[in-house]
């Protein structure tokens, strides 16, 4: 069986993989290049950034304005980078564009939705040829500020990051860079948009990936209910968000020693408890073990430990955990409540005074009301911005 298998895949190479492939299960859609995007006569503004709260107080003060992009970038682990309004119009059209997959069917945001604050709401997602990703699809929530991306935290910035996808097989399956760039190239309209971000229509691979990184990290979401709550003593908040927020920052709940800071994601600076070396000890990169499991199918960055993900837009992003195993928020307060499994790994801040996995018997009170606080962090300014949306939409 095996032999025939081998044999019919090498006389199909030899007879030309892509008309197998597109007559086999893979449909080859109507080339979206029929329609091309449609751009505002002028670009939308990416260099300012409008925030609220305290998230940038540390280096810039805190209170609702608009902020230079350039400013905040500063303090991007991607070192030098540079937004112009054309080099991240030019990631938009790209990350909107189903020609970056091998066969036209999928973009990035087919999986990265703007409404769903760039998750899509599936357990795992469908690729290129009708496969599915192994984990759930991340919402991108503030790239600039993050250092380890994807749940494994395997890749440190979202420049590596960028070109990822477009090659791996199960999400948007191109071959090469090469078949990529030409593909690109031939467009009506792509031409012009590298000649406005870079100077001449030459299309390569660092361009693309550049484009790309501009669009990402010019998303920056500081306008939540709880960022202008920061600003007034949360007097906006009703009782239930305002007792929903003091167990989050409880220490017996412990959600934002994990959760932490402005991006409510992992503390992993150096020589934090969930930092790198040389101070972090451990190499834990932002890293955890929850107790989802006695034994993972996955073990993630090793033993069981996930990436402390960010807690921003978390109400439009279900299902939840790597493997979208949670569908509401109330199912993953329920384990962290009283669900947590004895794993050998289990983080040391979610086991008891007993050594075993905490039990924080929350009262339905309790319980609603950290779902009620959770809520406070959408941001409906970042699922409306037009400078993100479907530039190929009608
Ligand atoms: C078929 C679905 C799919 C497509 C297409 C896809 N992604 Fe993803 N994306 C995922 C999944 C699943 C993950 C988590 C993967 C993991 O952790 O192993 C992810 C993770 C990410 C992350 C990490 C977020 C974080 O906070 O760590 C970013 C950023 C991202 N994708 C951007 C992109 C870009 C840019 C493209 C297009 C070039 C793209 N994705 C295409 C499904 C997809
Ligand atoms: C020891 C660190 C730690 C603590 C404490 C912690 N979390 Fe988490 N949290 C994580 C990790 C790691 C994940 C991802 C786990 C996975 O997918 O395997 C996660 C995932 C989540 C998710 C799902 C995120 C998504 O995008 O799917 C939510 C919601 C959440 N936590 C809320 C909370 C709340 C509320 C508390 C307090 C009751 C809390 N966490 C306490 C580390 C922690």
């Amino acid at each position: 069986m095996k032999k025939y298998l081998v044999t019919f895949l090498l006389v199909s190479t030899v007879l030309g993989i892509s008309s197998f492939m597109s007559c086999g299960k893979i449909n080859t859609p109507p080339n979206p290049n029929a329609s091309a995007p449609k751009l505002p006569a002028s670009v939308y503004d990416y260099l300012h950034v409008h925030v609220s709260g305290n998230f940038f107080a540390n280096f810039m003060g805190s209170g609702t304005k608009d902020l230079e992009l350039s400013e905040v970038l500063q303090f991007s682990p991607n070192q030098n980078m540079k937004v112009t309004n054309e080099g991240a119009t030019l990631g938009r059209v790209l990350f909107y564009d189903k020609i970056m997959s091998l066969n036209n069917s999928i973009a990035c945001a087919s999986c990265h939705k703007q409404s769903s604050a760039f998750s899509d709401g599936m357990a795992s997602s469908e690729g290129f040829g009708g496969k599915f990703t192994p984990r759930n699809s991340m919402s991108i929530v503030n790239p600039f500020f993050n250092n380890n991306m994807f749940w494994d935290s395997r890749t440190p910035t979202v420049k590596q990051l960028t070109l990822q996808p477009v090659f791996n097989h199960l999400e948007m399956g191109m071959e090469s860079m090469d078949k990529l760039i030409a593909k690109i190239a031939k467009t009506s309209y792509y031409p012009a948009l590298f000649k406005g971000a870079y100077g001449t229509e030459e299309v390569n691979a660092e361009r693309i990936s550049d484009a790309m990184t501009q669009f990402l990290c010019s998303m920056i979401s500081a306008n939540s209910k709880f960022d202008k709550g920061e600003e007034d003593n949360f007097a906006s908040f009703t009782s239930i968000e305002k007792h929903g927020k003091d167990l989050f920052f409880g220490t017996t709940a412990k959600c934002s020693q994990c959760h932490a800071g402005g991006n409510f994601s992992a503390p992993d600076f150096p020589g934090g408890d969930y930092g790198t070396p040389p101070n972090g000890g451990a190499d834990r990169k932002g890293t955890a073990n929850i107790g989802l499991d006695k034994v993972y199918r996955d073990n993630g960055k090793a033993d069981g430990q996930f990436r402390i993900p960010s807690l921003r837009n978390i109400a439009l992003t279900a299902p939840y955990m790597h493997d979208g195993r949670f569908t509401s928020l109330d199912q993953v307060i329920e384990h962290y409540n009283s669900g947590i499994q004895n794993h050998p790994s289990l983080d040391p801040k979610l086991k008891g005074s007993n050594g075993m996995p905490q039990r924080l018997n929350l009262s339905d009170y309790d319980k609603i009301a950290l779902v009620a606080f959770l809520k406070t962090l959408t941001d409906q300014q970042l699922l409306t911005d037009q400078k993100f949306s479907d530039p190929f939409a009608n």
